[in-house]
């Protein structure tokens, strides 16, 4: 089956059951700093999840493009990409375990034609604070699943959390057992004998690739507490999301993902670009593979919005490209590096159904990567000419080159090899560990805005940050706009425009106002209306809002009017007292504060 055929199918299923589809949100989330980019399609639905109300209803359907950087490594394999296309249903506190499993059951056999025989699943075996799931046992067993085809798994691969297992979900976070589906394509292909993990038994987590997981049902009830233990969720919620790469490969029963209609004309453009045959030689179908899900990710970046730079989305985007480059060098692509920008249309045809915003901008993208690739490929000049001149490749040169010319273990070693050296690889992991740890600090000290939880501390001091922002209107004038934000358990961190220093004055009577608020102990409530409304009415807007036209708009008493995704107080009465702690300056035109509540 074409993929478009089951995006289509998947959302008339689920239109056809009360769902509003929804559009998929940009791969970077416009207003969620604690990522770089939406990885799966729950992940802009957080605070639904968490029991916002949600302007387009309890059931939501969407395909959701995903970008998965942790997973770059791993691509080359026939089922691993860094850029993939969710589909996903949600019930936000609507129907759950019982409709749920039937219909992704129907979905998958009727609208998919999937032989019910060639799928099994998996369900949570249970924990000391969360049951095993009996519930979705018994719903498996009534479709037909036999004991033989249902397997438990414990909490590293039968719950979802955005961070895994319980004990790794920060404050606020929700998550919850899951039942998994797997297509098995067949014990005949001797798929697992011919693995690494040959010498353990075959199951469905198994890494060897017999069995593909095509859909995943979370069962979204819990959320972390500030004290560490799991509550239960205002909501039983249905995350569900699926592949829609691996589910377009098990319909036309081919375990390589690549040869589904997602990718073939990408690789068949390499393959007549290089001479060489897809499928041949198991280095350049490893190197197609990379090519493929790299510059397909790198353009659907770049529709987006984001352009390569050392930062952030824009240093992914550069690795992406770089590495796509580096192995066209395996497929004796050496100089002529405008390919990246050739391929832009052929992703472009193959996404221009549901995502349009490609096609629009085939030659911009274009332009984009070839420029890349041409400042690369000065790049790699330097870096070769820099090989040439040292003796000895050892562990630290050969991280050297991959930190600051962005080539692969796999690539330096070839060169080695050429110069008849061999070098330490361990060495080279030792360094690669050293910046990794390097990278997490860098990390957790980049992601400077938002929320960083959704626990009552840091929600008692968003609705604070609303009522300082008012306030700061209020007191220096209605030129103070917000810059950013940033709040954490402890603290608020507000940056927003205004020309000079602030005086002892006017902090006071900023902090004086916010308190008058919060004695007052207003109601903090919100309204969907269409975002022009929303504008026209006053509300104050910082960020793009997410879902079509609908926004939520916060109000706090007739004081505070803002469009937000929450999470909020009821009442501000809550919140205690509130102190700025420090004013600083952060550049031309934009200060900062800092507060806290006590
Ligand atoms: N959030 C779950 C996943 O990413 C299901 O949508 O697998």
């Amino acid at each position: 089956m074409q993929s478009s055929e089951i995006r289509r199918k998947f959302l008339e299923f689920y239109q056809s059951r009360g769902h509003a589809v929804i559009p998929s949100a940009p791969i970077v989330p416009e207003n969620d700093p604690t990522t770089l980019f939406n990885s799966s399609g729950m992940q802009p639905l957080v605070p639904y999840l968490l029991g916002q109300t949600h302007p387009a209803g309890k059931r939501l359907v969407n395909s959701q493009k995903s970008f998965r950087a942790p997973d770059i490594e791993e691509v080359g394999d026939n089922r691993h990409t860094t850029f993939f296309e969710m589909l996903g249903n949600w019930s936000l506190g609507d129907y759950f375990k019982k409709e749920q499993l039937p219909w992704i059951f129907e979905f998958l056999t009727k609208e998919l034609g999937l032989d019910p025989q060639r799928l099994c699943v998996s369900v949570f075996e249970g924990t000391k604070d969360v049951p095993r799931d009996e519930e979705s046992v018994e719903i498996w067993k009534s479709l037909g699943f036999s004991d033989d085809r249902i397997f438990f798994y414990g909490a590293k691969k039968n719950w979802w959390s955005r961070s895994g297992e319980p004990e790794k979900m920060p404050p606020g976070e929700p998550g919850g057992p899951d039942s998994e589906m797997f297509f098995d394509f067949g014990p005949e292909r001797k798929i697992h004998e011919s693995s690494q993990c040959k010498d353990q038994p075959c199951h469905p987590n198994c890494d060897c690739g017999r069995y593909l997981e095509i859909a995943n049902s979370v069962f979204m009830q819990y959320v972390k507490k500030d004290d560490g233990t799991l509550a239960e969720l205002p909501n039983k919620n249905v995350d569900f999301g699926g592949g829609l790469e691996r589910l377009t490969a098990a319909t036309i029963d081919n375990p390589d993902i690549f040869q589904t209609d997602m990718f073939t004309s990408l690789y068949r453009y390499i393959e007549a670009l290089t001479g060489k045959k897809y499928g041949a030689v198991a280095e350049e179908t490893r190197a197609m593979r990379i090519i493929c899900d790299h510059v397909k990710a790198a353009v659907m970046m770049s529709a987006d919005g984001v352009i390569p730079s050392n930062k952030t989305q824009g240093y992914v985007l550069r690795r992406l490209i770089r590495r796509s480059l580096l192995y066209g060098r395996q497929l004796g692509l050496t100089h002529d590096f405008l390919y990246v920008g050739k391929l832009v249309a052929p992703v472009a045809e193959i996404y221009k159904e549901a995502y349009p915003e490609v096609l629009q901008q085939t030659d911009a993208i274009a332009v984009i990567l070839q420029e890349e690739a041409l400042r690369f490929g000065k790049s790699l000049e330097r870096g070769l000419s820099e090989i040439e001149k040292v003796k000895t490749l050892d562990g630290k040169i050969a991280f050297y080159l991959y930190e600051s010319y962005g080539f692969p273990w796999e690539m330096t070693e070839e060169i080695a090899r050429e110069k008849g050296q061999q070098v330490a690889r361990a060495q080279f992991e030792e360094e690669f560990k050293k910046h990794q740890e390097l990278s997490r600090t860098a990390a957790r000290g980049m992601f400077k805005g938002g929320l960083a939880d959704h626990g009552e501390k840091t929600t008692q001091l968003h609705t604070a940050t609303h009522l300082l922002h008012a306030a700061l209107r209020k007191v220096l004038g209605e030129h103070v706009g917000q810059k950013g934000s940033n709040i954490t358990a402890e603290r608020l961190r507000f940056d927003f425009s205004h020309p000079g220093k602030l005086t002892n004055e006017e902090l006071e009577g900023v902090e004086g106002l916010v308190n008058e608020k919060i004695k007052e102990d207003l109601a903090v409530t919100f309204v969907v209306m269409d975002k022009e409304e929303a504008l026209n009415s006053g509300a104050l807007a910082f960020f793009g809002e997410r879902y079509g036209d609908k926004v939520k708009v916060y109000s706090i008493g007739s004081f505070s009017k803002e469009i937000c995704g929450g999470p909020h107080v009821s009442f501000t009465g809550t919140l205690g007292h509130f102190t700025i702690v420090k004013g600083e300056a952060l550049g031309a035109g934009v200060r900062r504060i800092y507060a806290m509540l006590q």
